[in-house]
């Protein structure tokens, strides 16, 4: 038992209470007394003890004034009542408004240690078993895929459609745009879900391995193959094999893939026996596959057997309708994980968010999330986010020659970098004008010389007000 586990004995006879301490600090605990209910509920007003143990018989307030009490201060904390044999019924009434337990006076020193020790040990189940609730909300709610803007919603839908069907989809779509957690998807809404879901980075698995990963191997089928292993392709048995940057696959191996893909069936390396392939393959790219194919790093005939049908996952820059609302959801997350209570996203962070590019998409507003919870305490400003990423919106009206916080790495790039900074200053002046004219509408309208609904359309844009 933890040494630091802290004991208050709340009993009006001050012998009863020195023995009962003198007995628990020899078994590690700290011990602590009060020797009225005023002053037992004083002291957990301002500290948390582990577990109390609570007379019944005591003025000016009695042992079940007193559970109650200290029940509402501290919902989780173990309660043991002490009770004469007359109070029996009493201390039965107070199991069922919370005790954990009753030990009857004469205090019998043995009971009373294993009665302790027990009533801990529930305590820390109880905190683990909140834990790990906790931690599968967190795995649920980020688990899930979510957006409400139209393109999202048509994506729920294909992806609801495509699942019930045994096809190779092919997932493509900038880093971060969200291809596995559709990959899981596809998996979780088709027949397969209770089969395995297996996923195999082609990107980051060495290409002397890749072989071995996906097929296994029989003993003794190389140097160092002391015994059978099974392959990816095995081990996804009925479910799915999610093929994670295929773009990425060696040319060597894309022969080999093509061939069990339609053929169905495969064999251990160093094997003979010919084994079945039944899984439903997923791929997912955020490569240019058709130059891959022009430039002779892509097999063609691969391509066409792997995109029977094929899914876009649309950048986060064209679907910002779904930023607050991710944005509030990775709050939401992040808050319990870490066990803080930031309460929300300022209007000028959502308006950032708003015009910013996101080269990065949803893992990236996450990483920016999850950042700024760690830093904030009530409301997430301007100033919980990195400078790097934000610095060129973030700078007052008239600071004509600052940078933008762009990678100029893609084609059209340029076009992006203007059409953002454009948004930034266009929401910035809006909700200055707002703010100089006190919200009304009609008179910012004015001001900006443009017509209210304009108006009224750029601030829905900007999620302004
Ligand atoms: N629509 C979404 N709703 C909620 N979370 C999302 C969404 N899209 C992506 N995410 C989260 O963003 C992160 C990146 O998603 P994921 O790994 O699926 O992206 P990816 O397209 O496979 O990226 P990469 O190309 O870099 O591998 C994950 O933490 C995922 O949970
Ligand atoms: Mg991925």
């Amino acid at each position: 038992m933890k040494a630091s586990r802290s004991i208050l004995i709340i009993d009006d006879e001050p012998e009863h209470c020195l023995v009962v301490s003198q007995a628990l600090q020899s078994g590690g605990y700290l011990a602590e007394v009060a020797n009225d209910g005023p002053r037992a509920i004083a002291l957990c007003q301002q500290k948390r003890y582990d577990l109390y143990l609570l007379d019944i018989r005591m003025l000016p307030l009695d042992g079940i004034q007193v559970l109650q009490e200290i029940r509402s201060l501290h919902p989780e904390a173990q309660i043991i009542m002490l009770s004469a044999l007359a109070d029996v019924d009493v201390a039965v009434k107070c199991m069922k408004l919370g005790a954990y337990d009753f030990l009857s006076k004469p205090i019998n020193f043995d009971e009373l240690r294993i009665t302790v020790a027990n009533a801990m040990k529930s305590m820390q189940l109880q905190q683990e078993v909140k834990s790990l609730r906790s931690q599968i909300n967190i795995q649920r709610s980020t688990d899930q895929l979510l957006g409400e803007s139209a393109k999202m919603q048509e994506l729920f839908h294909t992806v609801e459609q495509v699942a019930r069907h045994d096809i190779t989809v092919m997932i493509r779509g900038e880093s971060g745009t969200g291809k596995e957690l559709t990959a899981r998807a596809l998996h979780a809404n088709s027949g397969r879900a209770h089969k395995p879901f297996m996923s195999v980075d082609c990107a980051t698995l060495p290409e002397a391995l890749v072989e071995s990963e996906l097929f296994g191997y029989e003993r003794g089928a190389f140097t160092g193959a002391h015994s059978r292993k099974t392959g990816r392709f095995e081990q996804a048995g009925e479910g799915t094999l999610f093929l994670d940057e295929i773009g990425n696959l060696a040319t060597a191996v894309q022969v080999k893939l093509l061939r069990v893909l339609q053929e169905r069936r495969f064999t251990r390396l160093g094997g003979k026996e010919e084994l079945p392939f039944k899984a439903t393959v997923v791929t997912a790219t955020n490569l240019n596959l058709e130059r891959a194919i022009h430039e002779g790093r892509f097999r063609e005939d691969l391509y066409y057997r792997l995109n029977e049908f094929v899914i876009h996952l649309p950048p986060l820059r064209e679907r910002r309708e779904d930023i607050p609302l991710l944005a509030k959801n990775f709050l939401d997350g992040f808050n319990r994980k870490f066990e803080k209570n930031v309460g929300d996203i300022s209007p000028e962070v959502i308006s950032l968010f708003m015009a910013y590019h996101w080269p990065g998409n949803v893992r990236e507003i996450k990483n920016v999330i999850k950042r700024a919870v760690l830093l904030a305490d009530d409301v997430i400003e301007t100033t919980h986010l990195p400078d790097q990423h934000f610095s060129g919106h973030m700078s007052g009206l008239g600071a004509k020659d600052t940078v933008p916080a762009t990678t100029p790495c893609a084609a059209g790039a340029l076009k992006e970098i203007v059409r953002q900074e454009v948004s930034s200053l266009e929401s910035r002046v809006i909700r200055q004008t707002l703010e100089a004219c006190r919200w009304n509408r009609s008179l910012a309208a004015k001001q900006l010389e443009i017509d209210y609904k304009t108006l009224y359309n750029k601030m829905k844009e900007y999620h302004i007000g």
